[in-house]
Parts: C-alpha cells; sequence; structure tokens
C-alpha cells in the first residue's frame, strides 16, 4: 500500500509543474513597469484572466487590491503601488460603444453622460423619425447638447 502511494506522487507533481507553466497565461500579459512585482504578489492564488478579465477604473483596482489584502495577498505597500499602478494602465476599462439607436434612454443617459431628458429626447426622435445613420443627423434631436455627441462620437454606433 505505501509503495503505492509512491507511485501516484510523481504523476501529481507533473500535473503540478505543467498546472504552473502549461497553462499560463499571465505570460501573455504586457510588459512593462510593475508587471513583475504583479505576478510575485497576484500570481499565487489565481489564474491571470480573473485578473485580466477584471478591467476597471483605478479607483476601483484599489477597492480590489484592500479586498485581496485581507484575503491574504502580501506584500510591502511599494510593491502593491506597482501593482496598482500596472493594473490600472493596462487593464483599464474599454470604452464602451454605445448604439444610438438601439439604446435604451437609461443606457443613452448613463452611457454618454446626458441628462434625462436629452436621452428620451434621442429615443422619441428615433422612434417618430427612423434611425440615425450619422453623426450629423443628432444634431436634429431638439433638446440635446450636440457637444456632448460630438465629442464622444467614437463611441458612436449607427
Ligand atoms: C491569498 C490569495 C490571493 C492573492 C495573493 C490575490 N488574490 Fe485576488 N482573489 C483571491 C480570491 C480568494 C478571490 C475570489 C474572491 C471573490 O471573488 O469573492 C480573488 C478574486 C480576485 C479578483 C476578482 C474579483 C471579483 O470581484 O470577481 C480580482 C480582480 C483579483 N482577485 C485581483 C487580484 C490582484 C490584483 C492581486 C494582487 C494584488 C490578487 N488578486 C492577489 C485571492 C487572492
Amino acid at each position: 500500500m505505501i509503495q503505492y502511494i509512491k507511485y501516484l506522487r510523481l504523476p501529481a507533481l507533473l500535473i503540478g509543474a505543467w498546472l504552473l507553466t502549461g497553462s499560463n497565461a499571465f505570460a501573455q500579459w504586457p510588459d512593462g513597469p510593475g508587471k513583475d512585482v504583479t505576478l510575485q504578489l497576484c500570481g499565487n492564488c489565481h489564474d491571470a484572466d480573473v485578473i485580466q478579465g477584471h478591467r476597471q477604473g483605478r479607483d476601483e483596482w484599489v477597492a480590489t487590491i484592500q479586498t485581496m489584502i485581507s484575503s491574504g495577498a502580501e506584500g510591502t505597500e511599494d510593491q502593491f503601488k506597482a501593482v496598482l499602478d500596472y493594473v490600472s494602465k493596462n487593464f483599464a476599462p474599454v470604452a464602451a460603444t454605445i448604439n444610438v439607436n438601439q439604446a435604451s434612454a437609461a443606457e443613452l443617459g448613463s452611457g454618454l453622460g446626458l441628462s434625462e431628458k436629452e436621452a428620451a429626447a434621442i429615443v422619441k426622435y428615433r422612434t417618430d423619425k427612423g434611425s440615425f445613420k450619422t453623426l450629423e443627423d443628432l444634431k436634429k434631436v431638439p433638446d440635446l447638447d450636440f457637444k456632448k455627441m460630438e465629442a464622444q462620437k467614437d463611441r458612436l454606433v449607427f
């Protein structure tokens, strides 16, 4: 019986080594200051995808890192500062696009920083007159500050 356990030990070690190296998505992270220390402090407990897939702003990263510290992440203040710089630079939120013909009034409002009245005006206009085709079409919407739309034109989808 004891011998049997010995035989099991080697495959277990090999699988462990494979998990650490073979399936390691950390290697694909963008290079930059703070990468090494982030790997060192954050790589022990979970997969790279957990961190990478968690795109958010700097303030939210501060909160996440605090949660990790209370979950047992260890490091010095300077190290966590370097982690914060790295993740907030490389895993910042992707500016979402907004489809002006399909988004609800609530989505237009929160997504584009419009007032309730402006968002409702967009929905009313497209319901009455049909889909917007270009940025210029948005100029025709009464009660809408066109400058707000122009400033975010790269995020608008028609
Ligand atoms: C001691 C283990 C440990 C370390 C070290 C650690 N984490 Fe975590 N992390 C966890 C656990 C456990 C969870 C799952 C907690 C949960 O979602 O409730 C988690 C979840 C996360 C999540 C997902 C949070 C969510 O709301 O889904 C992110 C992002 C994250 N960690 C980032 C980091 C970063 C960045 C570091 C390095 C500073 C780090 N972690 C270090 C244990 C750790």
